[in-house]
């Protein structure tokens, strides 16, 4: 119980169950599509090299796809390949009309110009929302695909009833994954938006000030509890490995959680609050791109 907001319980975003509620509702608008339009969305993940955490989300990726009737194609290569080797392979996936979405995991070796290889992708099929155009049409406010941890943290935010128009929003981090987009999606939904980052100064007073904290900067607890609002709602996007007390690593994320739940109005938990609705909003990405390539407007 919060010791400032005496009497009023601080509400845990379950990104878990919204996530799954979102996987179970999708799998069956697919099943419906691969019965009536014969249609089946596939997904390609490109997966360079061995990194375990990308293998990680890769396989997690993959399985919840499968689960939601989704296909995969799984296009693994070494860390070794050349970056014209793997333009080649995204131009082979964009001319593929069984292939509705391309994902490339990131980061990518050094050797590999990320810009170029998502440049290669068509941005039809451009999932995660990265490539050049879709960035400008979120910018510009049009409807557009939408990187999947920030769409996912906008679903959690609607979730919790908040009041997004007029709300300060202070996102900590400008990534082109994660803080860019969700600025973006905030300024949208006519939200006030600061964008903090490394050269930020007195960060404790940005958050003072900010109804809605999204912490997406990747070091552990690093937000405390002591700088938030009371009654704020927290959105934690970090996913941080700790060595634990018994020896064993645990994950964590960029907010201090004990701390903070004492003073937020609602908090995402780490796991259980951002991770599971990334890949609930890239199935979501996937279907529509499928959808808007069959040119059959009349399916919903
Ligand atoms: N690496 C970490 N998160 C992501 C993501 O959402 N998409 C891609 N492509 N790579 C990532």
């Amino acid at each position: 119980m919060s010791m400032i907001n005496p009497g009023r319980p601080v509400a845990i975003i379950d990104g878990k169950s919204i996530a799954a509620k979102m996987r179970t509702r999708l799998a069956a608008r697919v099943a419906e599509m691969t019965t009536k339009l014969g249609l089946r969305p596939c997904l390609a993940v490109f997966l360079v090299g061995d990194d375990p955490a990308s293998t990680t989300y890769v396989r997690n990726k993959t399985k919840a796809a499968e689960a939601a009737g989704i296909r995969t194609i799984d296009v693994s290569s070494s860390a070794l390949i050349v970056e014209a080797d793997l333009v080649a392979h995204i131009r082979a996936a964009n001319l593929d009309p069984t292939i509705h979405g391309i994902l490339v995991q990131l980061p990518l070796p050094k050797h590999i110009d990320s810009k170029t290889i998502i440049e290669a992708i068509d941005p039809a099929k451009d999932v995660d929302g990265l490539h050049p155009l879709n960035v400008g049409r979120l910018a510009a406010g049009r409807r557009t695909f939408v990187p999947c941890t920030p769409q996912g943290c906008m679903v959690l935010l609607q979730n919790t009833g908040q009041t997004l128009h007029g709300a300060r929003a202070l996102v900590i981090g400008r990534s082109t994954l994660v803080g860019r987009p969700i600025a973006q999606l905030l300024l949208n939904q006519n939200c006030t938006v600061t964008i903090a980052h490394s050269k930020t100064q007195n960060l404790p007073t940005e958050i003072q000030r900010a109804d809605i904290v999204i912490a997406a900067i990747g070091r552990p607890q690093f937000v405390r509890g002591n700088w938030l609002k009371p009654g704020a709602t927290v959105i934690d996007v970090g996913i941080n490995r700790v060595a634990g007390a018994d020896g064993k690593d645990r994950i964590v994320g960029d907010v201090a959680f004990d701390e903070a739940r004492a003073v937020a109005g609602a908090i995402t938990p780490v796991p259980g609050g951002v991770g599971p609705m990334t890949i609930a909003c890239l199935l979501e990405n996937t279907f529509t791109a499928a959808l808007q390539q069959t040119n059959i407007r009349s399916f919903y």
